[in-house]
């Protein structure tokens, strides 16, 4: 089991960092690929392990994957030529990838079999199934999970000739079953609109439109949240191919502008080049500047469906002070809370986490993973049902610390971050799934000046 050993931080940090690619546009670019009637040339793909589970899904279901330079280049099968799978699809411990899949998959003539690692065999998937299931599809899946919810392995399909389509409201805003509804839809004959709560990222609704399909987004006064729109009554059925760039991915982005936050960056400046800025991905940089941080957004572009720019910290460390994050601005930071409860034990004052208790169904039970972490360097905080409390040091943390990342690549990332503030040197155990979102981390700790070894 890999662990991270990380010395405290003498100096200030300082370097640039071209981020790979976002994991999460990464996901859509292969799955979007396989639905497409023309050849897609992805660049930009990160090497992470969750986008390497896609890759070979739609190897599985009959897309041919192969590298061009620096590039892939994907041919797929177009909607309706799908190939069923000859074995079960292992989707590792990635979320995205299997409710994403199941929502694809839920309009096949033929079934496939989708399950995953320990973590994921834990994840609840019933808000992805029941709506599905209205629409007229097949699933089943293991009825195991926390109060009895749904989780994999799964089975989907065969489905109906065309799925129904549906007008729903997600009780919870969730990118990921957006998507998979979307998806669904796509096998539909009619117009079907998903309503959320709060804003979740909108790269789907970005890069389906990039590739041809008749999607509307709307925000109307007095409704419930974003709708997504989606018409396929009297479309082609086509999804044209071309080419797309996957940017930098501003979650692991955090980690390093939180370390260059905490430890000042003296006469230079820590540079994170060729990040997605799409606003429903950044929330944590708000979050950050409502603690006092500054944050400089530089060199905007962009590169098809996604805005990009260089996120830069540069400057003597600022004292960073507690606030409260709730509501939309949880939806639109929620896998960067942990990194954001790091920055909160350096702050001045209290940080209240409200209306977050999605974290509990993450890759770990991320309420209670961030807050062991935190107290494994002598902070205090409390749980609540739906966050936490953390009680700030205003300074540096207690003590070093031994951190059980239980397997969860933020939390292992994070309790690194955390370490270059402790007066002694760290261990961060069970931390071999970085690997699945952000592979060269410890790499690009140690290019800005951190002393994070592999022990
Ligand atoms: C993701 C959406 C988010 C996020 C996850 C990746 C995606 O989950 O936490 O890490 O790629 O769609 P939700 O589906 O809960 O929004």
């Amino acid at each position: 089991m890999t662990a991270f050993l990380v010395e405290p931080a003498t100096g200030a940090l300082h370097g640039r960092i071209v981020m790979p690619g976002d994991k999460s546009i990464g996901h859509r670019a292969l799955l979007f690929s396989l639905l497409c009637d023309e050849p897609v040339i992805v660049v930009g793909l990160g090497n992470g392990a969750d986008n390497g589970r896609s890759a070979k899904a739609i190897t599985a279901l009959g897309a041919t994957v192969t590298r061009e330079g620096s590039a892939i280049r994907i041919v797929g099968t177009g909607l309706d030529r799908m190939c069923a799978p000859t074995a079960p699809i292992d989707c590792g411990n990635s979320g995205t990838t299997i409710r994403l899949l199941t929502g694809l998959l839920a309009g096949q003539p033929f079934a496939t079999t989708l399950f995953g690692d320990e973590s994921l065999s834990k994840r609840p998937m019933k808000r992805v199934i029941a709506p599905l299931l209205q629409m007229g599809a097949h699933i089943t899946g293991a009825d195991e999970g926390r109060d009895g919810d749904i989780v994999p392995p799964l089975t989907v399909g065969p489905g109906p000739t065309r799925l129904s389509a549906l007008a729903h409201q997600l009780p919870i805003a969730s990118a990921q079953v957006k998507t998979a509804l979307v998806l669904a839809s796509l096998y539909t004959d009619g117009v079907a609109s998903i309503t959320e709560p709060g804003p979740s990222r909108d790269h789907s609704e970005r890069m389906l439109r990039y590739f041809g399909v008749p999607l509307t987004t709307s925000v109307s006064a007095g409704a419930r949240g974003p709708t997504t729109t989606l018409h396929t009554a009297g479309w082609s059925r086509r999804m044209h191919g071309g080419r797309i760039v996957v940017p930098g991915d501003p979650s692991s982005a955090a980690f390093l502008l939180v370390a260059a936050l905490l430890r000042g960056t003296g006469t230079d400046e820590v540079r994170c080049s060729n990040v997605t800025v799409n606003a429903t991905r950044i929330g944590f940089i708000d979050v950050l500047r409502a603690m006092g941080a500054t944050i400089e957004i530089e060199n905007l572009d962009d590169t098809g469906p996604e805005p990009i720019a260089d996120l830069v910290v540069s400057g003597k460390a600022a004292q960073l002070h507690g606030v409260t994050i709730e509501g939309e601005l949880v939806v639109r930071s929620i896998d960067e809370i942990p990194i954001l409860a790091v920055a909160a034990a350096l702050a001045t004052g209290t940080t209240v986490i409200k209306d977050a208790d999605e974290l509990r169904v993450k890759e770990s039970d991320r309420i209670t993973a961030t807050c062991n972490m935190l107290r494994a360097f002598g902070v205090a905080c409390e749980e609540t049902p739906d966050g936490f409390v953390v009680h700030g040091t205003g300074g540096r943390l207690p003590h070093g610390g031994q951190v059980d990342a239980v397997g969860d690549h933020r939390i292992a990332m994070a309790g690194t971050v955390a370490a270059l503030c402790a007066p002694s040197a760290s261990r961060i155990n069970d931390a071999d799934n970085v690997a699945t979102s952000y592979p060269g981390f410890v790499a690009a700790m140690c290019t800005l000046g951190a002393q994070v070894a592999h022990g």
